[in-house]
């Protein structure tokens, strides 16, 4: 079902899991509230490979995992994330507006306690789990509070950091040499280009791991046989995001996709399990 791995991934996409991985986005937001602690343990008690979250640099300096700029669409706050502080945030419904897709009028959730978590928390609530994490912020400066928080987690094997910014990525490429990264958005632009021109062998990628979703927009592809065999040749894995359902999910396992990012944790591994 794969191609030929040219050269050996990053030691953290070799170690332990069965391909295709199971990636929790946001800890897997259609089947619990998206970035909470609830979804973590949910999709962690699956055996889920990965569970992916977002993060953002608060005004006290913390890092709190929430993936919208703005309170809003998720919690009973309005505002911009980072102007909060820990205390303030400590006081946020997190679980205020999420519903089940199939009950979008009920809200299970609210009231109930349900906070926003922060990334130390769920990498020590978490010690053995795989995370990617990825920063909100284009901004450089996070990578050194970032790596030190993953470091004195120690972390730094079980992660990878990725983020659509450049800036910040290359920082933490800087910081942390030896920590796996994802492509950045213009890094995945750049080896597709390469591809197309059948020159993917040229390319000297600086990122262990490619998050994309299968097309960009309507009309522009971005996994494929092609692109499939020219990441792999590099030693990089393709995790393909946001799939979430069944069909899907099995056109691209057999395909040969590395890793699936769903909302739908329990239905990706049922699928895991048939396709093994
Ligand atoms: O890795 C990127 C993936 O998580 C999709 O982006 O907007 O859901 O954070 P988003
Ligand atoms: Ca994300």
């Amino acid at each position: 079902m794969h191609s030929i791995w040219q050269r050996l991934p990053h030691p953290f996409f070799a170690q332990g899991a069965s391909r295709p991985w199971v990636v929790a986005h946001r800890g897997g937001g259609a089947e619990n509230p998206e970035n909470t602690l609830q979804a973590f343990i949910h999709a962690a008690s699956l055996g889920v490979d990965m569970l992916e979250c977002d993060v953002y640099r608060i005004a006290d300096g913390r890092f709190v995992v929430m993936h919208d700029a703005h309170l809003d669409r998720t919690t009973d706050a309005v505002g911009p994330v980072v102007l909060h502080t820990t205390e303030t945030l400590r006081k946020v419904d997190a679980a205020y507006r999420w519903a089940r897709p199939e009950a979008p009028d009920a809200y299970p959730w609210r009231g109930r306690g349900v906070s926003l978590p922060f990334l130390e928390e769920l990498l020590a609530q978490f010690p053995l789990m795989r995370f990617s994490i990825e920063l909100k912020q284009d901004d450089p400066t996070l990578a050194a509070p970032l790596v030190a928080l993953i470091q004195r987690h120690k972390a730094q094997d079980r992660v990878v950091i990725g983020s659509f910014g450049h800036r910040v990525i290359q920082a933490v490429r800087e910081c942390a040499p030896t920590v796996a990264t994802q492509a950045t958005r213009r890094e995945t632009l750049l080896f597709l280009l390469l591809v197309r021109l059948r020159l993917a062998r040229f390319a000297r990628p600086r990122f262990n791991a490619f998050a994309i979703p299968q097309k960009s927009g309507k009309h522009l592809t971005l996994v494929d046989a092609a692109f499939l065999r020219a990441a792999h040749y590099h030693g990089v894995p393709v995790h393909v995001w946001t799939v979430n359902d069944a069909v899907t999910m099995e056109r691209l396992w057999r395909m040969g996709v590395d890793g699936i990012i769903t909302d739908r944790p329990t239905l990706a591994m049922a699928g895991k399990q048939l396709i093994h």
